[in-house]
């Protein structure tokens, strides 16, 4: 990751917040950005005490306007930028008899609109210099969740997450060509401040996440934060329009 530049959506907390640091540690040059500006300030605080260059943004990346002009700083600070993670995502839209449009709607937008947005907008840069990394963020949802579906129902997370494996594969076939290589990454029960006492409060239960995991045990963030720098690295030189499992198994 030496000499590399990296933009990472998502980086106030949980998964997001442990690629920053194994990228940092790895020695990439960060443009870090959320919407949660305390969280954010933190991480930032974390690299610079370890001696990682960074940058953070506050920013909505489900927006249009805020994307551009994110992109435009991080340009103008860097000149180019060799490496983009979406790792935004999440929401709830319960089970699927009480489903709410605004609800479904709000988790398409935070999981899809923003790595469209922020996809595009690599994409055009990445396809001129002719080199780039995408990684984005699936989840083993895309094929549904059994304790999810079955305590509380989230099938517009499952649309949205099989939706960014399609969005992966497509864009990964138009900017193959260009030297551009996109994958995803599709995290199993990872535990973080969000998901950690869900995943308790229904481990003893019948679809509890461990007991639905090979492995036998909830993954840590820095399960994630290796498999993208692997994906963001010349490592993955002939992998792209992939989505990766890293779910224990399951
Ligand atoms: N934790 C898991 O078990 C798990 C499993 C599968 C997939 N994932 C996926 O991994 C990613 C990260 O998950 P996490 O558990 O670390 O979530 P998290 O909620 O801890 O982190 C998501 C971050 O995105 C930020 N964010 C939310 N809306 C935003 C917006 N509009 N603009 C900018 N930033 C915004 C939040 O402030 C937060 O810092 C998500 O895409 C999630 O769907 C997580």
């Amino acid at each position: 990751m030496a000499g590399k530049v990296a933009l990472v959506t998502g980086a106030a907390a949980g998964i997001g917040r442990a690629i920053a640091l194994r990228l940092g540690e790895e020695g990439a040059t960060q443009i870090l950005v959320d919407i949660d500006d305390k969280g954010l300030r933190e991480t930032e605080r974390m690299l610079k005490a370890a001696g990682y260059p960074v940058m953070a943004i506050t920013a909505d990346v489900t927006e249009e306007a805020p994307v551009k002009a994110l992109f435009a700083k991080a340009l103008a600070a860097h000149g180019r930028l060799d490496i983009l993670v979406n790792d935004v995502g999440g929401g709830s839209c319960g089970h699927i008899w009480e489903a709410k449009v605004e609800d479904w709607d709000f988790v398409q937008k935070l999981n899809l609109r923003s790595t469209f947005l922020c996809t595009r907008e690599a994409a055009a840069h990445m396809r001129e210099r002719r080199a780039g990394r995408i990684v984005n963020m699936s989840s083993g949802a895309r094929e549904g969740t059994p304790w999810t579906a079955y305590y509380i129902g989230n099938s517009a997370y499952s649309a949205a997450k099989a939706a960014i494996h399609g969005f992966t594969r497509g864009v990964a076939l138009e900017l193959a060509e260009y030297n551009v290589f996109v994958n995803a990454v599709a995290p199993g029960p990872i535990e973080t401040e969000r998901t950690g006492p869900g995943f308790r409060k229904i481990e003893a239960l019948e679809y509890g996440p461990v007991r639905a995991t090979p492995l036998r045990r909830i993954g840590v963030p820095e399960d994630i934060a290796s498999a993208v720098l692997f994906l963001a690295s010349d490592e993955a030189n002939y992998i792209t329009g992939t989505t990766l499992a890293v779910a224990g198994g399951r």
